[in-house]
């Protein structure tokens, strides 16, 4: 029990925005941060958290609340267990005393169980390091497999002895029930009523929720028995559904968060070798194959996943089709091929982190040509079986929800399968029109019987339109850059005609956001928090002008900056439509710029054409501008570098030298967010 001061104290410390991030990846957005919420399936962030008032609040679901509030949520904790996580966050003291057998009785089942879980892994632990046993037997198992003692200790792996009751006997000598020990799957029971040890002599491997407790135990057997499976996991109970975990993940999710990516691999062995060896942000699926809840979990931390596979690997067929799901959820997929016999355990043993590193580098290949290659390979020249080929690839290809990728893959697959492109467009065509009809009906069905979830219903009802963005609207890309000095106004005709020229960058990508400000000024792109925590959607305007404000910038042009102050005075008349607005505009030179940024023939890009979500475009376009900026200050700066007064005084170099790197780094932090849009294929 949790006195009231202690508990004031925790919710006073707690910090929302540290603990919504442990869970989900926030981008800031003027005082409040921004992202896909994590209660419900969504592609335009309207989760939101507001750090000075401690709390979140998600436009699209509703769902409001603090830090422990959150925590509950998310993690189906009670009151009492979201708050002593908080309070071992701060690390603050709170005195925790054995619960009588009485109190014991009352806890809730869940948390019951989740106490339990957690007990039982403090046994296993207790009869790996400290029992003769577990000693000779467990520990011996792993260090012989090249554990090292401190990640034995972080994974908080431990052992069950042989004897067939040796858990049971002890829990219930400490007062425990019988059904919880068999409802959270540590033990069960015969036709007798007799209760067993479900892991009796075996090596545990706990399995942890996102926030680090304890939900389920996977064992492994020590004898090379064939008769019993290698190993045992626990049943599903109300703290574990299977489908859900992904073995490591809680260890893994700062590092995929920090190095953008997430590897994915078979065997809980594999991930606690590849942690060992320094790749910490590596999961697996916990012995089924791969589920979309297990997709999202990943996905809300990253979009980018690379498979590891055994070279020798049988199962590499088995897994394509889990791998099509991936493609599906948005996921950019990759896929490393390890050398033959080798898994990941092994290679991590044999090999630094550094020279695993350099491998995946030089090995990864994106899945698509992947797939592509290997089935090439075992068609051969056989028309037919080239035939189902082309089939299967173009499969693959149509789930993947964004239309820039589709298309940069099917060029890529026509040249490897020396197939015409349009053959391949018209089929992902035609599957992707069955798709939607099939999701339709499916949708129509489903509200028919009324058993549709709401996340179902959401999925497939999405138009095409919307189902290409998995990235929120970018946040602050760089630190403010100084105001450009103005150029004279443009003539709008050449205005248009410098769309598709490379005369000045600068000017190009002006024009792009103005052409989005246009075509789309008053559409919403995102939700924001006010002061008081209500609702404001964001347009695509003030979304736009709003980020360059921040960062201390404003068109150079002198015509685009008076269609920007227009806009932003004019962006909450009723019934504001920017399109409208500047077509009808008074002055000829602005209408007829309109016209053009309007018209079909201006597209944006050929990297742009087709059908894209301006939640994709929009950030991508302003990062693109933002680019071109640091690149002609870094021109600059490298001349003012070169120039004999200042290169004279060792003061003002090392000055200038200090702008100049910290223009190189925008320039990375630009290409790696560009580069993920557009080449991170
Ligand atoms: N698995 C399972 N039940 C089995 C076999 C495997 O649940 N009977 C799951 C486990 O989660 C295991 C994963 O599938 O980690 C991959 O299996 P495997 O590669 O055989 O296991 P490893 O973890 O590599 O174990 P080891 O290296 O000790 O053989
Ligand atoms: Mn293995």
């Amino acid at each position: 029990m949790i006195d009231d001061a202690t508990k004031n104290r925790i919710l006073d410390t707690a910090q929302i925005l540290e603990v919504v991030s442990d869970f989900v990846t926030l981008r800031r957005r003027g005082a409040n941060y921004i992202g896909l919420c994590p209660f419900h399936n969504e592609r335009t962030p309207s989760f939101n958290v507001n750090p000075a008032r401690g709390i979140f609040k998600c436009f699209g679901c509703g769902k409001s609340g603090d830090a422990a509030r959150f925590l509950m949520e998310h993690e189906q904790m009670t009151f009492p267990e979201a708050l002593r996580w908080l309070a071992h966050k701060y690390g603050i003291p709170i005195e925790e005393r054995e619960l009588t057998a009485e109190e014991r009785q009352q806890q809730s089942r869940r948390e019951s169980l989740g106490i339990i879980n957690e007990q039982a892994c403090k046994w296993f632990e207790r009869q790996l390091w400290e029992t003769d046993g577990g000693k000779a037997v467990g520990l011996a198992y792993f260090r012989s497999r090249g554990f090292r003692d401190d990640i034995i200790h972080k994974f908080q792996l431990g052992y069950c002895p042989e004897g067939q009751d040796t858990m049971v006997k002890d829990a219930l000598s400490k007062g425990y029930q019988k059904e919880l020990l068999v409802e959270a799957g540590v033990a069960y029971a015969y036709e007798d009523g007799r209760l067993r040890d479900r892991f009796h002599g075996r090596v545990i491997f706990p399995i942890h929720s996102l926030s680090g407790k304890v939900i389920a135990f996977s064992g492994r057997i020590m004898k090379s028995d064939a008769k019993v499976a290698k190993y045992v996991n626990s049943p599903e109970s109300p703290v574990y559904t299977k489908s859900n975990e992904l073995y490591g993940i809680w260890l893994a999710k700062s590092t995929i968060v920090k190095q953008d990516k997430c590897f994915l691999v078979e065997g809980n062995t594999d991930v606690v070798s590849m942690h060992q060896t320094g790749i910490e942000n590596v999961v697996a699926s916990c012995g089924t194959s791969l589920t979309t809840g297990q997709i999202r979990k990943i996905h809300r931390f990253t979009s980018n996943i690379t498979v590891l596979y055994d070279g020798d690997s049988a199962g590499i067929h088995a897994s394509l089709r889990g791998i099509d799901m991936l493609l599906e959820e948005g996921m950019n997929v990759k896929v490393v091929l390890l050398p033959n016999g080798e898994d990941p355990d092994s290679f991590a043993r044999a090999h630094s982190a550094d020279e695993f590193r350099q491998y995946i580098d030089a090995q990864e290949v994106d899945f698509i040509r992947f797939k592509t290659n290997l089935l090439l390979a075992e068609v051969g020249d056989d028309p037919f079986k080239r035939a189902g080929l082309i089939k299967d690839i173009v499969t693959s290809i149509s789930k993947i929800p964004e239309q820039i990728v589709r298309s940069t893959y099917i060029t890529a697959c026509s040249q490897m399968l020396r197939t015409d492109e349009r053959i391949i467009i018209s089929e992902v065509d035609k599957l992707r029109k069955e798709a939607k009809e099939k999701a339709k009906k499916d949708a129509a069905n489903a509200e028919a019987r009324a058993t549709a979830t709401p996340e179902q219903t959401d999925d497939t009802q999405q138009p095409e339109e919307e189902m290409v963005s998995q990235e929120s609207p970018s946040g602050r890309a760089i630190q403010p850059v100084q105001a450009t000095p103005a150029y004279p106004t443009m003539d709008p005709s050449l205005a248009v005609k410098s769309l598709t020229s490379t005369a000045d960058p600068l000017q190009q990508k002006e024009l792009l956001l103005m052409q989005q400000l246009v075509r789309h000024g008053e559409e919403t792109i995102c939700y924001d928090a006010d002061e008081d925590g209500n609702e404001i959607p964001v347009s695509v305007a003030e979304f736009i002008l709003g980020d360059m404000a921040y960062d201390g910038l404003q068109f150079s042009d002198t015509l685009l900056l008076q269609m920007a102050e227009e806009l932003l005075q004019h962006r909450a008349d009723p019934g504001f439509s920017a399109s409208r607005y500047f077509l009808r505009h008074n002055d000829s030179r602005i209408s007829s710029l309109a016209t053009e940024l309007i018209g079909e023939r201006y597209e944006l890009s050929r990297i742009f054409q087709g059908s894209t979500s301006i939640q994709e475009v929009v950030p991508h376009l302003l990062n693109d501008y933002k680019m071109a900026i640091v690149e002609r200050e870094l021109k600059e700066t490298l001349a003012r570098l070169k120039d004999p007064a200042i290169a004279g005084s060792p003061e003002q170099s090392r000055q200038v030298m200090e702008e100049y790197n910290e223009l190189l780094e925008a320039r990375k932090n630009l290409a790696k967010q560009l580069g993920e849009r557009v080449t991170g294929v």
